[in-house]
């Protein structure tokens, strides 16, 4: 080991910190053609010229589809308490609605059961981002029906699965994904257009709401959440145009969803903006009472007015002199403990970090010795952990943390040749290897256990 060996308790972590990991249904299952799947929306655009790096596909992906149980063997021996995993609508609802396939559900209890017999507790989030195909083609998110159509799945879901499953998020990123699929352009099902963006705003906001009231009703003891991309959002420059850009560009990627959902209304550019769309009783459905907020937070964004983009505004670019990653995402620890800090302030609920983490396009490839050094993710981990513990004593009620990823996967339009996993992947042969980062990981974890007297594990 090249780092020092971290101290959960002397970063002032209580020994009930919930230290797990993510990934989601369509970058690591793969089988997307097995025991009746049906389509997704990324099926689809994976399927588009040169929209994936490399032309990659979700259709074999991590297979953990079958190899789960291997995968939830590595899980415990990494120490994790709890595995963070979204539900594939297309598997457990082919067309989206109406007949279910028994299989599809068939899967899910064998990796909740895995998990409970393991001691991790299962976490599951209802969509991330593989919409049906035969929803979108009745309008996907821009028809309003789609909050029926999700709280549908949502009964299905928690009928199935809510005597064991406690811990429930409705979405991942929402303002990542319908800025990216309805706005830009850039990822399924590929549409820009601000008016359809505007309505699938609001929409996927009466989905949440809804799958809140559906959860609540069915699982005795849920603890229901929803997961938001946050990023302190910084103008590229002080010019006016610049500036407003910034401010109508965060709230968009940061304040649209959870203003709507947590405070009961939306930013006021938003407001003027969806007026349109928004029905009486509407803001009261989307208004729910959640038990925690989901904080993914991988590096501050900056972002410039942008005439070529649908609103306007769009990402600009970080300080020069800012380290970045060789994806480009900057490396501000210091940024994470303000978004903590932020979302205490303005929301004023427990907080669970469902994602952090570092992504390289490096290889990473096991040495001679079976040794993946992963030294900046490391550095970069450790650091936000630090960040994070700093928010904590400044009032933040932040009470787990969640790597992204367990395993290197499917990372959207970066295909398999962007890496995030703390345990690499060979995705010729299907060889897992945990890098260094499991390692340290693993040792943080061991620390909190050891300081409260429990078992390790293995
Ligand atoms: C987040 C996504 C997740 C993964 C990471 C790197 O935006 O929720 O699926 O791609 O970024």
């Amino acid at each position: 080991m090249t780092s020092p060996s971290p101290n959960a308790s002397a970063l002032g972590f209580p020994a009930d910190f919930l230290w797990g990991a993510s990934t989601s249904a369509f970058q690591v299952e793969g089988a997307a053609a097995e025991d009746g799947r049906g389509p997704s929306i990324w099926d689809t655009f994976c399927r588009l010229k040169g929209r994936v790096d490399n032309g990659d596909t979700g259709d074999v992906a991590c297979d953990h589809y079958h190899r789960y149980a291997e995968d939830v063997a590595l899980m415990r021996r990494i120490g994790l308490g709890a595995y963070r995993f979204s539900i594939a609508w297309p598997r457990v609802l082919p067309r989206g609605r109406g007949a279910v396939n028994p299989l599809g559900l068939d899967f899910y209890d064998r990796l909740i059961d895995r998990l409970l017999e393991a001691g991790i507790e299962p976490w599951a989030c209802l969509y991330h981002w593989d919409l049906p195909q035969a929803l979108q083609d009745h309008g996907g998110w821009a028809n309003r029906d789609s909050a029926g159509w999700f709280a549908d799945y949502a009964v299905l879901c928690a009928k199935r699965y809510g005597d064991r499953v406690k811990r429930w998020a409705t979405f991942n990123e929402f303002s990542v994904f319908t800025l990216f699929g309805y706005a830009l352009g850039w990822g399924a099902p590929s549409v820009a257009d601000r008016g359809e963006h505007l309505k699938v705003i609001h929409h996927v906001n009466l989905a949440h709401g809804a799958g809140v009231d559906v959860l609540r009703d069915l699982v005795p003891g849920a603890s229901i959440g929803a997961v938001h991309s946050v990023q302190p959002c910084r103008p590229e420059d002080d010019s006016p145009d610049n500036v407003e850009g910034a401010a109508l560009f965060n709230e968009l990627w940061n304040l649209a969803f959870p203003d709507a959902q947590i405070l009961g209304h939306y930013p006021p550019r938003i407001a003027r903006a969806v007026e349109p769309y928004v029905q009486a009783g509407d803001m009261a459905r989307i208004a729910r009472p959640v038990d925690w907020f989901g904080l993914n937070h991988y590096a501050p964004l900056f972002a410039k007015a942008d005439p070529s983009m649908v609103w306007g505004c769009g990402f600009g670019s970080p300080p020069a002199d800012m380290p970045r990653t060789d994806i480009g995402w900057p490396l501000q620890p210091e940024a994470f403990r303000e978004a903590l800090l932020d979302l205490t302030a303005r929301y004023r609920l427990p907080i669970y970090v469902t994602e952090n983490g570092y992504g390289t396009k490096t290889p990473e490839a096991p040495d001679d010795n079976g040794v993946v050094m992963d030294t900046a993710r490391i550095d970069y981990l450790r650091a936000c952990i630090a960040q994070m513990a700093g928010a904590r004593r400044d009032g933040a009620d932040v009470r787990g943390y969640f790597v992204w990823s367990l395993l290197d996967n499917f990372e959207w339009g970066g295909g398999y040749g962007t890496r995030f996993g703390i345990v690499h992947v060979d995705f010729a042969t299907q060889t897992r290897t945990p890098k260094e980062s499991a390692h340290w990981y693993a040792a943080l974890i061991g620390s909190a256990l050891a300081e409260s007297g429990a078992e390790s594990g293995e």
